[in-house]
């Protein structure tokens, strides 16, 4: 396994990471993950526009602009010979003594390795079982941040229960999944949450959006909640590693007639055929 640590291609063994990591102590730092099909980075541009914007807003300095970051993820995917599956990026403040304010002078530690990924056909055939929760997040949720507590427990406590999912929503607004985004259909009009501050905006949503509009779905950027989305007819979670996954049922309660539905399959086709 070959990562890529700051500006070069290097072997696992050559990675150091302090322990006074930022990203340790604090989770003071940003991540993308990226899915590569067929050897290939998919929707590269859409992951470095949120990733710039997460350390825009952290004032973490990337160590290398887009072109050439750009160039060595090629490269790191060549030298794993990666097929299909993701890479994961992250970047931190860097090393330095715990003190909560930046310290001066720490330089950000830059992160990349590939992992085989294959594509999630079974769940994305059945659909899978979600349960809901309250989304106890900061109100930054569209900053990709390494902090992800609340999403990691809340997974955990899905997949205790049984379920595939979590489905997190704010006084009965729902926002989003652990890792990934909702949406609903009802009588044809397919609804998600507004990309504002409440939600990532995630990658996969926007390619959905993009491909229903294509379709001639109607599609409304509106919050919906968790009374709506038990009446709705369909349901599904999009993101890099889920694509679009059917959500069959929520608390234990069948969405539509407990299969995956006829708009949630036309979409999967849509973009099975996207993808280059
Ligand atoms: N997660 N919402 C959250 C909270 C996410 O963490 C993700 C992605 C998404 C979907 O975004 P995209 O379509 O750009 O993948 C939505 C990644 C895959 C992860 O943390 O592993």
């Amino acid at each position: 396994q070959i990562y890529l640590y700051q500006d070069r291609l290097t072997p696992l063994t050559e990675v150091h990471i302090s322990p006074e990591d930022r990203g340790y102590y604090f989770g003071d730092g940003a991540y993308e993950v990226f899915r590569v099909y067929n050897g290939k980075l998919y929707e590269t541009e859409a992951h470095f526009t949120r990733l710039n914007k997460t350390v825009d807003a952290l004032r973490i300095h990337l160590p290398l602009g887009q072109p050439a970051l750009t160039q060595r993820l090629e490269e790191l995917i060549q030298a794993n010979g990666l097929q299909d599956g993701i890479v994961y990026m992250q970047i931190t403040r860097g090393a330095a003594a715990r003190v909560h304010a930046f310290p001066s002078g720490a330089e950000p530690v830059l992160m990349a390795y590939t992992q085989t990924l294959a594509r999630p056909y079974a769940s994305m055939e059945q659909g899978i079982a979600a349960i809901t929760a309250d989304d106890i997040r900061w109100l930054r949720c569209d900053l990709k941040t390494l902090n992800l507590l609340p999403n990691v427990m809340a997974k955990q406590t899905a997949i205790d229960r049984g379920a595939g999912d979590v489905i997190f929503h704010r006084s009965g607004t729902v926002t989003e999944c652990s890792s990934s985004n909702i949406m609903m259909v009802k009588n044809g009009v397919v609804r998600t949450h507004p990309a504002n501050n409440l939600i990532l905006h995630g990658v996969t949503r926007a390619v959905v959006l993009r491909l229903a509009q294509a379709e001639g779905i109607p599609v409304q950027e509106m919050p919906f909640t968790v009374e709506e989305l038990l009446e709705a007819d369909e349901a599904f979670i999009t993101g890099t590693t889920v694509e679009v996954t059917p959500v069959t049922s929520v608390d234990g309660k069948p969405i539509g007639d407990g299969s995956p539905g006829a708009v949630t399959r036309r979409l999967q086709q849509a973009f099975d055929t996207s993808i280059p």
